[in-house]
């Protein structure tokens, strides 16, 4: 059986994705920062929840001891978050940079360096990390997202930087972009979850090692760095 594991996979996208691997016959490892009360995510079939806080270290080692060298198929490093979007350059706090950084930058980077030999085991060795139209310097006409952009557009430099690495052993690693969806982080505004996901599985299961490094939207299309 085919093995994705998907961090922040409690809510929101995490969830959907979780949901719509489940239903298709594969195993879960899903994390969530607090697995007691992920009820949702645990009832899926095939489903295992771990505690993981992605920017803290020892709980990615904690995550890794846990699996064993259990065989991953497919990462996606997907928890991420979104705060003061609207804030303005002198609202822009060091804490604020700093924390979302950790989050959507370093996380997925260490999370993918720890489950380097987990992956290696897999068969379809995919790793992706959930990027944004935000990280597009190409696309931003319009400013504000501060903090949120700095994090995808650093997260897209680390992960192309991972996928020229490992397409030498095999992984192919990718940016994928939901689109704007409907969850707790856009106040539920944008498409159904359902949609871009459905988008998404198809686009990582279709993936070839000639993708590796690529951005990708939740409708197969190249998005512009
Ligand atoms: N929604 C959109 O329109 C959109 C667009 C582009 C990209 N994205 C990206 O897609 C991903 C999922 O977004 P979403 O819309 O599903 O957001 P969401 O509903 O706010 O869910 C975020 C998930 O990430 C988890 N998370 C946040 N910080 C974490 C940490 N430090 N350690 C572990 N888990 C953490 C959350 O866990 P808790 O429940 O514990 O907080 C939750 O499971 C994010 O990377 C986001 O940037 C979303």
């Amino acid at each position: 059986m085919q093995t994705i594991l998907i961090s922040g996979a409690n809510r929101g996208i995490g969830l959907e994705l979780a949901r719509q691997f489940s239903a298709a016959g594969w195993s879960i490892v899903g994390t969530a920062r607090r697995p007691d009360e992920a009820t949702e995510l645990k009832a899926l079939p095939g489903t295992e929840v771990l505690p993981l806080e992605a920017t803290d270290p020892s709980s990615i080692d904690e995550l890794v001891s846990r699996l064993g060298g259990r065989p991953i198929d497919v990462l996606i490093a997907n928890a991420g978050v979104a705060i003061h979007l609207e804030a303005t350059p002198v609202e822009v706090t060091r804490e604020d940079f700093l924390a979302v950084l950790a989050t959507n930058s370093f996380a997925p980077l260490a999370l993918a360096g720890a489950l380097k030999p987990n992956l290696l085991a897999g068969q379809h060795r995919v790793a992706a990390a959930m990027s944004s139209l935000m990280s597009s310097i190409t696309a931003n006409d319009w400013g504000t997202q501060y903090t949120y952009r700095a994090s995808k557009t650093g997260l897209n430099a680390l992960w192309r930087a991972l996928a020229m690495e490992w397409r030498s052993i095999g992984i192919t690693a990718v940016l994928l972009r939901p689109g704007m969806v409907a969850t707790r982080m856009t106040g539920y505004r944008g498409i159904p979850v359902e949609m871009s996901v459905a988008g998404m599985k198809m686009v990582v299961e279709r993936l070839t090692p000639a993708d590796a490094g690529r951005l990708i939207g939740y409708d197969g299309s190249d998005v512009p760095w």
